[in-house]
């Protein structure tokens, strides 16, 4: 037997931050980081909460580390909202939803509203979290963790850098390939995760270059794969950007961009995988290969001025068991050993 749920009720349109109209008059705990605490967004969204009594959590940093977590909890008791938002790029929703997970309070409404295209992290049981001390990025998958309401408005992205627009918008389309051939992958998950990456593939040169439409389409496209993969599982692009993510300081996003067309040809020699990659590569108006797929992203990648490979030096056998015990190794279409996981390291780093 196999199931399909969706959880999150999602508002999205010009006007969805209207939305936030069902908090009015509650004591609310908003989550979120210090660029968009003063970047003038984040007056956008209390001018939403109508009535409310705003308190703000903003110390989030990207990739939010253990203590950062234990911080928010201790803001959250003695705060005693009703309600929590949180607002941001993954960083701020992953420490919100692990926030309130870790609280005495599980059960709190929560509202996530994205300002990346991004993560999904607004509709996934997934809050992403870094061990300092050890240089391990945990991925914490509980349904527990799943928002109840998300809000999507494109309009809050407008001022998103062209580089972070790059980034996040490559972990979309990793999130969607990832998801589309995972070992849990269902006909309802293929629908979303074919849909994510043929309208995000089609977006993302534009939204990279201020385009606000092609911007609304790549939250649509952020949205529709992490509700792809929070059913279907990721893979080993994921279990290595992790590991990687933990032990030096680059974007998420980045980092599966550099990773994804070798654990694409990786994965093709896997018959099935191989059938859905060509399948996705088609959807894009490529030839229908794994290869061809491979090597489109490549050259999205090079358009888009990113790197093919780190310039630090990292441990990789290390980095390829910590790689090995990650949450989202296990649903990879085709088995990987330490040693191959090596191999695919020597690649980027
Ligand atoms: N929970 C999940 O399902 C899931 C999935 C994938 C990744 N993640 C995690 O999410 C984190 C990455 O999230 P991210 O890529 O969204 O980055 P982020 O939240 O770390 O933000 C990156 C930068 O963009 C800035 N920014 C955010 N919104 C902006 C806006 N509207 N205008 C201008 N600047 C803006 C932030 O201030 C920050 O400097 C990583 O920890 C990653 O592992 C979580
Ligand atoms: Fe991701």
């Amino acid at each position: 037997m196999e199931t399909f749920c969706l959880k999150p009720r999602i508002y999205f349109g010009s006007d969805a931050l209207g939305a936030l109209e069902a908090l009015a008059g509650k004591r609310v705990l908003v989550v979120t980081d210090g660029f968009l605490a003063k970047s003038g967004l984040l007056d956008k969204l209390k001018g939403a909460l109508r009535g409310c009594t705003v308190e703000v959590f903003d110390q989030v940093i990207p990739d939010p580390p253990l203590e950062l977590v234990a911080r928010g909890v201790h803001t959250l008791e003695s705060a005693q909202p009703e309600a929590m938002v949180a607002f941001g790029g993954g960083s701020p929703l992953d420490c919100a939803k692990a926030m309130r997970y870790f609280s005495a309070r599980p059960e709190l409404p929560f509202w996530a509203v994205p300002t990346t295209a991004g993560t999904g992290s607004e509709v996934t049981s997934f809050a992403v979290l870094t061990d300092q001390e050890k240089g391990v990025k945990y991925p914490l998958v509980d349904d527990a963790l799943l928002p109840d309401a998300a809000v999507l408005d494109a309009s809050l992205l407008a001022g998103v850098p062209p580089a972070v627009t790059a980034d996040t918008g490559m972990d979309v389309l990793a999130h969607a390939a990832e998801g589309y051939v995972a070992r849990r992958a269902s006909p309802f998950s293929d629908a979303l995760a074919e849909h994510a990456f043929a309208l995000a593939w089609q977006a993302l040169p534009a939204a990279v270059a201020g385009d606000l439409e092609a911007r609304a389409k790549m939250l649509l496209a952020s949205c529709l794969a992490g509700m792809a993969f929070n059913s279907a599982g990721l893979g080993i692009c994921h279990g290595l950007a992790h590991s990687l993510g933990g032990r030096v300081h680059m974007p998420h996003g980045r980092l599966n961009a550099m990773l994804l067309p070798h654990v694409i040809r990786f994965n093709a020699k896997e018959g099935e995988a191989a059938k859905k990659y060509g399948r996705l590569s088609q959807l894009c108006g490529r030839p229908g290969t794994a290869r061809a797929l491979a090597s489109g992203l490549v050259r999205l990648r090079e358009s888009l001025g990113m790197p093919a490979r780190l310039t630090e030096s990292v441990d990789r056998p290390a980095a390829a068991r910590t790689a090995l015990a990650d949450r989202c190794t296990p649903d990879n279409p085709r088995a990987a050993a330490a040693a191959e996981l090596e191999t695919l390291l020597r690649e980027v780093v």
